[in-house]
């Protein structure tokens, strides 16, 4: 049985299918994919986007989607095994995931990290955990990667440059300053699918500190073999920016700070010149932004950059809806 953990695990051939698919989707929106189907959309933390499009989402192709939310309108989880229960999880995940599999024919999860040690976080227990008891088909709604926010950020592009072929545009992955440690997932999903279709990317981060984990770095290096393109560390604004023909900004914690977050904040602190502004635009080739949203204006992108013809955030974020369509179509059709 399938799932849709993470874009890495899919070939080249399922990934175009999926971006194809989601481009029919775009133009002919309604459909009978999920006719007489479920998705539970499981949420341990907040969205705005990931739920309206999964639930529009499964809305248009005929099926229906539940939105829980353990901890608030369902029972608190437990997810390591072998453990007495005697905390607040009211249930485990063996049950929880098998009694979902028994109603619906879908799962999405989302699951950020607790941010306290990055060594628990980096192994993805939640989702891990639903992959292993579900019965059914699970989608990762953002853990430690964001899959579907990558599928509809490279249909974004592909969109933009009107050519599936991006290899050989100058991509740059910049860290952004945020007054809050943020998700790393955005930026690994980036890296993933920005290598993983042939560009030529660049990783601007304040210091070593805020380069990504070697897992993803590894992926990430693993890609460029295959698809020709390249991979560069920078902690140089200019020199990034410079050529650039795509913008991708993201804030992120530094990896070795978790759990010590006050030892971080002054370097953040220090690297709130990271905005992606009008200047820095300037030094591109006519450069594409972007950014997954939520976004604080004037902290994360300047008002000028958001409200600029080169912002195609507001595409991207329809494209989430398209994409999952698609992701859920797929999964579905390979379940019988
Ligand atoms: N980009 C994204 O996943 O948005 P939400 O957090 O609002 O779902």
């Amino acid at each position: 049985m399938k799932h849709f953990l993470n874009t890495q695990d899919l070939s080249r051939a399922e990934l175009d299918a999926l971006l194809a698919q989601a481009a029919a989707f775009k133009r002919t929106p309604f459909g009978n994919d999920l006719k007489g189907r479920a998705i539970a959309l499981v949420f341990f933390n907040p969205s705005m986007r990931t739920r309206t499009s999964f639930e529009l989402g499964a809305f248009q192709l005929g099926g229906h989607a539940i939105v829980l939310q353990p901890g608030k309108d369902a029972w608190p989880i437990e997810f390591d095994a072998g453990t007495v229960m005697d905390g607040e999880a009211e249930e485990h995940i063996a049950e929880v995931a098998r009694v979902l599999g028994r109603y619906v024919d879908l799962i999405g999860v989302r699951a950020f990290p607790k941010f306290v040690d990055w060594a628990e976080d980096r192994q993805d227990k939640v989702l891990r955990a639903f992959a292993r008891y579900s019965p059914v088909p699970v989608i990762n709604m953002e853990t430690i990667t964001h899959p579907c926010q990558e599928l509809a950020h490279a249909l974004a592009l592909q969109e933009h440059f009107g050519t599936t072929d991006l290899r050989g545009k100058k991509y740059v992955l910049t860290w952004t300053y945020h007054p809050k440690p943020l998700n790393t997932a955005v930026a690994n999903s980036a890296l993933t699918i920005a290598t993983r279709l042939g560009m030529d990317v660049t990783l601007l981060c304040p210091t070593p500190d805020y380069v990504l984990d070697e897992r993803y770095m590894d992926w990430a290096a693993r890609n460029v073999a295959e698809s020709g393109g390249s991979l560069t560390v920078s902690h140089d604004i200019e020199n990034a920016y410079r050529g650039a023909d795509v913008v991708y900004a993201k804030s992120w914690g530094a990896l070795p700070f978790f759990g010590r977050w006050q030892d971080e904040k002054p370097i953040r602190d220090a690297h709130r010149h990271f905005i992606v502004d009008e200047r820095k635009m300037a030094l591109t080739n006519d450069a594409v932004f972007s950014h997954c949203l939520p976004l604080r204006r004037n902290v994360k992108a300047t008002d000028a950059v958001m409200d600029s013809p080169a912002c195609i955030a507001i595409d991207e974020a329809e494209n989430r809806l398209h994409v999952q369509k698609a992701v859920m179509a797929w999964l579905a059709s390979q379940a019988g």
